[in-house]
């Protein structure tokens, strides 16, 4: 199922006394081909980012800085993950409901996607979803 595909990577980290580093590089940390970089900032306190789920996108989630929680399900079991460092990064294979909340002050939440912006890649009703994961198996 969708939810244990989903892991953490742990990407390198460069430590140095003037700034630690960090990077992903194409076809190296993450297991598909990033097409499309976006960013959440801002966050007013106690926001929440809806869930939704992708047909077809992949996606890896840092919190580049602050914290945020992403909460998985699918559809019948659900999985919080709390992310508050920049050297790891969590993967989501399409097909899994997923949501952000707990954003921290000053929080960035940095998403890579494998693909471009679909809005028919979206699905935003949850018992659609259900439907369709149960409909798969
Ligand atoms: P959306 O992914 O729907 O965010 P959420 O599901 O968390 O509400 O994106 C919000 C808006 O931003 C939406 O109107 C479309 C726009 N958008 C783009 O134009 N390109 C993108 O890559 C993304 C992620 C969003």
């Amino acid at each position: 199922m969708a939810l244990d595909k989903a892991h953490i990577i742990d990407l390198p980290k460069v430590t140095d006394p003037r700034g630690n580093l960090s990077f992903i590089q194409n076809n190296d940390q993450i297991p598909f081909d990033i097409k499309r970089v976006y960013w959440i900032y801002d966050v007013p306190g106690g926001m929440f980012r809806d869930g939704h789920a992708f047909r077809q996108q992949h996606e890896f989630i840092v919190a580049l800085s602050g914290s945020f929680d992403v909460v998985l399900s699918d559809g019948n079991q659900e999985r919080r993950i709390h992310m508050a460092r920049s050297y790891y990064g969590l993967y989501v294979p399409p097909m899994t409901w997923r949501s952000i909340d707990n954003f921290s002050t000053n929080s960035v939440a940095l998403v890579l996607s494998s693909t471009l912006y679909a809005p028919n890649d979206y699905i935003r009703d949850f018992e659609l979803y259900k439907t369709i994961v149960n409909k798969n198996g």
